[in-house]
């Protein structure tokens, strides 16, 4: 009888190991492309970014095999190296700029790849009155469901069978006329029977351990803590073509970032500067600029506002999605990190090359230690930090670090002389013989908190 179980329980511990572990790498691919490419990329249909089957094929054919992995992972760094043909001809695709996806191993870019170039379209199953349902959406859901279902089966079966057990023992015992243990109760016997078959037992916990653990791990993931945080927005701005391939400084928009606490975002008037006589753009024809024209009741045709009969122009403002939100506890002044004759940081150190991408969104530390390497980065006096953007740590990591630049800062300039002529507070804070802005109290809690 123990020979049996344990067959069983070898045959539970490598079912449940083998099971979980390939539902891992199967859905990794696909888990993979949902969560970074599939804003932008599908399998077999143009979208943002051009459809991706083949796309790997194509690369090897041009000899460019493991370029494909650079470009994933940093595309106007390979970009302006100059030396991938591919780059080139991709690059003007859209006027989107594609995500730098550094942070994917090369493993699961090629596991992504693998996924996109197996990918079939759905099929539609017709259901009752000829409604077509995708057969294929909750695929990975429902197969969820189905590994639920038959654990608990599982679970259902051993113990039945350990019932049975019981049963029968006691009776053999009556029928030998053997007395009946009353002690032995079920735990008393799962005891014993873990104690000898304890090399199972030790396989089925860290199998659980294992599944539950990368469980955890893939939820925590998906959250997306705050970085790359990217909301949707009425009009399809791009970044990439005005600040990237136009140039236009970021100040020319967010033109209160020197002199208030908000960099803030440009109001449609600003657009209009040059959208009063720009109707039409490459990627979106008329359409997204008529959302602009709506939105300040601008009639193209008479290239003259629509006014109500006080003389008022009759808007209907865009309302954009904020994608930064420091909690309401903490005070920040971007006057005070960007104006000349403060910080002077240059915006890039705190929100990455955005000139690169499509639409505002929180940069990745990734991104913008990334970009501080590149000659332009290290031409601003970008830093390398570690920390995620936008939380505490990252504040008080570029506190400690960021050298403040005695020479040049205009209305501090006579608390930067107070310090250095205070010999008692000089030897405590020049500890390192720097000055930066822990020195100057930015550790201290009540500056960013009210
Ligand atoms: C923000 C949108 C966006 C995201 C997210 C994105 N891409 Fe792209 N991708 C693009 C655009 C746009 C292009 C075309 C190049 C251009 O116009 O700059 C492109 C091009 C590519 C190409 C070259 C295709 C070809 O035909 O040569 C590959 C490969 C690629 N992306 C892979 C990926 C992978 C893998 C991911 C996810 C890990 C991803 N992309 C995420 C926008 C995106
Ligand atoms: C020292 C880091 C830092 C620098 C430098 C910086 N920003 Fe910001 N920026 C932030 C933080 C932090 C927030 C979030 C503020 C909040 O939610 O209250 C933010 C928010 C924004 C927003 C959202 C709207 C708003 O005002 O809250 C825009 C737009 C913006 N920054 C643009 C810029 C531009 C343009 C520059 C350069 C001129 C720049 N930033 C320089 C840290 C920085
Ligand atoms: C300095 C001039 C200038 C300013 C300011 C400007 N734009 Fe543009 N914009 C252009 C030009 C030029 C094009 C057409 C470029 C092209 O597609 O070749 C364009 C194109 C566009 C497009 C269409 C893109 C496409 O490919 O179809 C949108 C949408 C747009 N702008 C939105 C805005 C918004 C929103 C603002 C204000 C926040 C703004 N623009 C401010 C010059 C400007
Ligand atoms: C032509 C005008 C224009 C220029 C130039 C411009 N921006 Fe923007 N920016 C916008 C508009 C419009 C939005 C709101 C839509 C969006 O999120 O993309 C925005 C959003 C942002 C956001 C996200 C704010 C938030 O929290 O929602 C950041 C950060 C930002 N811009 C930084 C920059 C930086 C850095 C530059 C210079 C490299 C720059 N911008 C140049 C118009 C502009
Ligand atoms: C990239 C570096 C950098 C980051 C990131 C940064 N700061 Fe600063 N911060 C500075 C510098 C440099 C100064 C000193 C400016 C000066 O010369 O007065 C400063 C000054 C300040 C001050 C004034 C301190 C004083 O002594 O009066 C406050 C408040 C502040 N920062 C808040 C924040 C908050 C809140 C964040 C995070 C959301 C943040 N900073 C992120 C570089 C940074
Ligand atoms: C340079 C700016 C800065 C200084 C100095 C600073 N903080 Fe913060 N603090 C922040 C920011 C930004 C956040 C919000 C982070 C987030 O939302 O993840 C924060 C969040 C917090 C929170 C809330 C944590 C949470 O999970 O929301 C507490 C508590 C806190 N700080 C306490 C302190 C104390 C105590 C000090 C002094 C020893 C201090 N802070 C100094 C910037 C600062």
């Amino acid at each position: 009888m123990d020979k049996y179980f344990k067959i069983l329980g070898r045959f539970l511990t490598t079912f449940c190991l083998s099971f979980s572990l390939f539902n891992f790498t199967a859905q990794d691919g696909e888990k993979l492309f949902k969560a970074n490419c599939a804003s932008c990329h599908h399998p077999i249909k143009n979208a943002t970014g051009p459809k991706m089957q083949g796309a790997l094929q194509k690369w090897q054919d041009a000899g460019e095999e493991d370029l494909i992995y650079e470009w994933v992972a940093n595309p106007s760094k390979l970009y302006n190296s100059g030396k991938s043909k591919m780059a080139k001809a991709i690059w003007d695709w859209s006027p989107t700029a594609m995500t730098p996806q550094g942070h994917l191993s090369r493993e699961e870019v090629e596991s992504i790849f693998t996924y996109v170039d197996n990918y079939a379209p759905p099929v539609a199953a017709v259901v009752g009155g000829g409604d077509t349902v995708n057969a294929n959406t909750n695929d990975s859901e429902s197969s969820d469901y189905w590994w639920w279902i038959i654990s608990f089966l599982l679970v259902f079966v051993l113990f039945a069978i350990f019932g049975v057990r019981r049963e029968l023992s006691a009776a053999i015992a009556v029928k030998e006329g053997r007395e009946i243990d009353s002690t032995r109760t079920f735990v008393n016997s799962t005891k014993e029977w873990v104690l000898r078959n304890w090399f199972v037992t030790v396989l089925l916990i860290v199998g659980i351990a294992l599944f539950s653990g990368l469980e955890v791990f893939n939820r925590a993931y998906q959250l997306g803590v705050y970085q790359d945080y990217m909301p949707s927005q009425p009009v399809a701005y791009s970044h990439k073509l005005h600040a990237g391939k136009m140039g236009i400084e970021c100040k020319y928009c967010h033109h209160s970032a020197e002199k208030s606490k908000h960099a803030g975002i440009p109001s449609t008037n600003v657009c209009m500067n040059c959208h009063a006589v720009v109707h039409e753009g490459a990627q979106y024809g008329a359409e997204e600029i008529n959302k602009l024209h709506k939105a300040v009741g601008y009639n193209k045709n008479k290239q003259a506002y629509n006014l109500d009969k006080f003389g008022n122009r009759i808007e209907d403002p865009i309302v954009w999605n904020k994608a930064h939100n420091l909690p309401d506890h903490v005070y920040f002044s971007h006057a005070q990190h960007v104006h000349p004759n403060t910080a002077n940081i240059d915006c890039r150190q705190c929100h990455g090359p955005v000139q690169n991408y499509t639409l505002g969104r929180v940069s990745t530390i990734d991104e913008v230690n990334a970009y501080a390497k590149t000659d332009e980065g290290m031409e601003k006096g970008l830093i390398q930090l570690t920390k995620p953007l936008l939380t505490m740590g990252w504040c008080i990591e570029c506190h400690n670090k960021k050298e403040i630049d005695l020479a040049s800062s205009g209305y501090y300039e006579e608390i930067h002389d107070r310090l250095k002529l205070r010999a008692d507070v000089n030897n405590k804070i020049f500890e390192d013989d720097k000055v930066t802005v822990k020195e100057l109290g930015g550790w201290e809690c009540a500056k960013c908190h009210y």
